[in-house]
């Protein structure tokens, strides 16, 4: 009898584990590493929000909740819905998870069944075809178009649907190439799903509120409100508020979803952490002004990355719309040889070289399932990622 499950088996090892790890390594050989790989603000947490949970501690609201939230912050959310985005949803409807990738696992947990096909555009960020393959499914892969940003066009979408389709996940702005639809993009998409009534919608609206130049974000249930019976929107507030660490990610969705996705947590975790619950209260309730604050910095850093990356020789960087990634093409750089003499043969062998000959720590794009780029997280300060390009720079200067 086997000791590790099959569903473990099902899963990948990490491919930015080994950069990860190389990284490391080179730092504490005293290397200077600079690391643009992290999925996360490196802002703090709004001073608001960490008094809102120090005050839930001190005023003893430290104890179990309900398995999937309090009602003040089902509240909270259903308010916010209704403020962003125009959705009207009630309490019953809403559930809240230890962060968003919580909310996801138990949303394909609570329906996936063997055979099952969920839609995938490629590039993914990294745990959705691992969870759908924990879950028992099949992802199915997309492919994002380097003419649009990477994002898919409605014909792809429309031959990827079978019989067998059961969700179709939609992240936008997207990690990892800050792809963000615009109104009409996402109604070519939400058209081709409505002629397909057994296609149900997973949209991860993680990064809503980083999006610039006036770019206006939108959610499927509100571009096409026929969807809104089939449709889970899931979003967060780790990358909003900077609160990656407090792990509350909530959704709005069908009544039937959300009691069988209550069902599963309460098996598993039970409630979110009861202190981040109330600290979550008031990043929703409270003033916004570090929204505006992070996406004028994020905005900024964005275009400084942008045209540092497309003054390298053999780098294409398109601008995206929104999060706080950008996902160049190396294309023109495969086939060729770097200054320390290793051949670049695909996305993998560019960034251990980069790393290697320069100290600079990106994810190559074969972890996001479009190759060949690399993802760089401009989550740093102007004054590394200034230093970061010109570096990047250097090396592409080098390849010959
Ligand atoms: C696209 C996307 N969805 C979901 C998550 C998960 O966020 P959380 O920290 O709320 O679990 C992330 C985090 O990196 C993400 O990039």
């Amino acid at each position: 009898m086997a000791f590790l499950s099959d569903s473990l088996a099902r899963v990948k090892p990490s491919p930015t584990v080994a950069m990860t790890g190389k990284a490391a390594e080179l730092k504490a050989a005293g290397r200077d590493i600079i690391s643009l790989s992290a999925g996360e603000p490196d802002f703090d947490t709004p001073q608001n929000i960490k008094e809102a949970g120090a005050r839930a501690i001190t005023e003893g609201r430290t104890k179990y909740t309900t398995v999937d939230g309090i009602a003040e912050l089902k509240q909270a959310i259903c308010d916010k819905f209704a403020r962003e985005n125009g959705l009207s949803y009630t309490q019953a409807q809403i559930s809240v998870s230890s962060g968003g990738k919580q909310v996801l696992f138990n949303a394909f947990m609570a329906t996936l069944n063997p055979g099952d096909e969920v839609i995938i555009p490629t590039p993914y960020w990294v745990s959705y075809p691992d969870m759908v393959l924990i879950g028992g499914g099949t992802p199915v892969f997309v492919q994002g178009n380097p003419e649009m940003g990477y994002k898919i066009t409605p014909e792809a979408l429309e031959a990827a649907i079978t019989p067998q389709t059961k969700w179709f996940l939609f992240n936008s702005p997207s990690n990892p190439s800050g792809a963000g639809y615009t109104r009409a993009e996402l109604k070519a998409l939400t058209d081709v799903l409505m002629r397909h009534p057994h296609v149900w919608v997973m949209t991860d609206d993680m990064y809503e509120h980083l999006v610039f130049d006036g770019f206006e974000f939108c959610t499927p249930a509100e571009v096409e409100p026929a969807l809104y019976d089939r449709t889970l929107t899931v979003n967060g507030v780790s990358k909003a508020y900077a609160m990656t660490g407090w792990r509350i990610g909530y959704a709005g969705g069908p009544v039937e979803l959300i009691t069988a996705m209550r069902k599963m947590q309460s098996q598993s975790t039970s409630n979110p952490c009861t202190i981040s619950q109330w600290a979550a209260v008031e990043a929703l309730n409270g003033p916004q002004d570090y929204i505006r604050d992070s996406r004028e910095a994020f905005h900024r850093r964005r275009d400084l990355v942008v045209a540092g990356l497309n003054a390298c020789p053999g780098i294409t960087c398109p601008t995206p719309e929104g999060a706080f990634y950008v996902y160049p093409s190396i294309k023109d750089c495969i086939g060729k040889t770097s200054a320390q003499g290793t051949k670049i043969t695909d996305d993998e062998t560019f960034c251990t070289a980069l790393l290697e000959e320069t100290g600079v720590a990106t994810v190559f794009g074969a972890a996001f399932g479009l190759s060949p780029n690399f993802r760089i997280s401009y989550a740093t300060s102007d004054t590394v990622l200034t230093e970061a390009c010109n570096r990047i720079k250097r090396f592409c200067e080098g390849l010959r």
